[in-house]
């Protein structure tokens, strides 16, 4: 069930993994230690957070979003709130606490791969006392993102995706990747309120505790009213009261590094189904989202505005 566009002063509220991402580049990135300089081909330096760059690539398109969250008091902080004001995203819940340091991931990547170094700081900061009814009902829609790296919203995290529902919103769920690979905290349980399931290929196979992948969407289609998988190159697929509908795309331009296409996807996805297009068009579009992140480095270089997808 979709609220309508008027019922709310917003449309998403979402709750925010607050970090920038530094991505240094080269064909041979892995460091020498020792005391060893090494000299690297380019950096990246940007907003990161799945949430957030949902959030910036929702309100360019139109959507008017909500992010709740945390930043330190710092560069980064600063450059989080900016980024996010500049897509158009509302950042008055988003608190500036100088006990914290704002989340930051150091990506080394090279041409085949990626290692990750990450400072959580910021990013999972916030806790349930931060979400209060009035917060949730000011918007349609609650997108729930990164849920096993906000350990801080964690252990409540399904009693405040119950709250939405009783407020009336329509929920979507982007897990992303555990990094700790244990795949659950309630997952099950949630799924009774989520409207919309939004993993990627791997994820769903994780989720669902499913050996491959047509057991894993015979799981989870049974479970969510509408799952969405994406599958980098190869699309993305819709099931929704147990018919397929996939989306293929054109392989991204070289260059690329990948971060955020998921991230972007979503948001895409949501534009068209808040604006109640057919499934078939919140695939496109959220794939021509994903597919230009993709084809760019970092998460927000490639985002389209409105004006640039059709449908909308
Ligand atoms: N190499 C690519 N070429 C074309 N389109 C792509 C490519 N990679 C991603 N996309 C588009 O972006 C969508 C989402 O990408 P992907 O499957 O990588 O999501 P994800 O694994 O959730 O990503 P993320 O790392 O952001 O969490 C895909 O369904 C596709 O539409
Ligand atoms: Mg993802």
């Amino acid at each position: 069930m979709r609220k309508r566009h008027s019922a709310t002063p917003y449309d998403i509220v979402v709750f925010g993994d607050t970090c920038v991402d530094l991505i240094l580049r080269d064909d041979d990135i892995v460091p020498r230690f020792g005391q060893a300089e090494k000299i690297v081909a380019g950096y990246h330096l940007e907003m990161g957070g799945s949430c957030c760059i949902f959030a910036a690539q929702a309100a360019k398109l139109g959507l008017k979003v909500r992010l709740l969250g945390r930043v330190g008091d710092d560069a980064f902080g600063q450059l989080i709130v900016d980024t996010l004001a500049t897509a158009g995203v509302d950042t008055q819940y988003i608190k500036v606490d100088s006990r914290l340091r704002t989340g930051i991931t150091v990506h080394l990547a090279q041409a085949d791969d990626r290692a990750m170094l990450t400072h959580l700081g910021s990013l999972n900061a916030l806790t349930v006392a931060d979400v209060s009814d009035d917060i949730l009902a000011s918007a349609r829609h609650l997108h729930y993102g990164s849920l096993y790296l906000q350990t801080g919203l964690l252990p409540h995290w399904v009693d405040i995706l119950q709250s939405a529902k009783r407020l009336g919103l329509s929920v979507s769920l982007d897990t992303n990747w555990d990094p700790q690979g244990r795949w659950n905290h309630g997952f099950l349980r949630a799924l009774e309120h989520i409207d919309i399931l939004l993993p990627n290929a791997q994820e769903a196979l994780h989720l669902s505790g499913e050996p491959d992948f047509s057991a894993a969407i015979e799981f989870l289609q049974e479970r969510a009213p509408l799952l969405v998988v994406k599958q980098a190159e190869a699309g993305a697929s819709a099931w929704f009261q147990r018919k397929r509908i996939s989306q293929s795309v054109i392989p991204a331009e070289s260059g690329g590094d990948g971060i955020g296409a998921g991230d972007s996807f979503d948001a895409g996805f949501l534009a068209g189904w808040l604006n109640e297009l057919s499934l078939e068009t919140c695939l496109a579009i959220a794939c021509q989202c994903g597919r230009a992140v993709a084809s760019e480095m970092g998460g927000l270089r490639g985002q389209p505005w409105q004006s640039e997808i059709a449908a909308l």
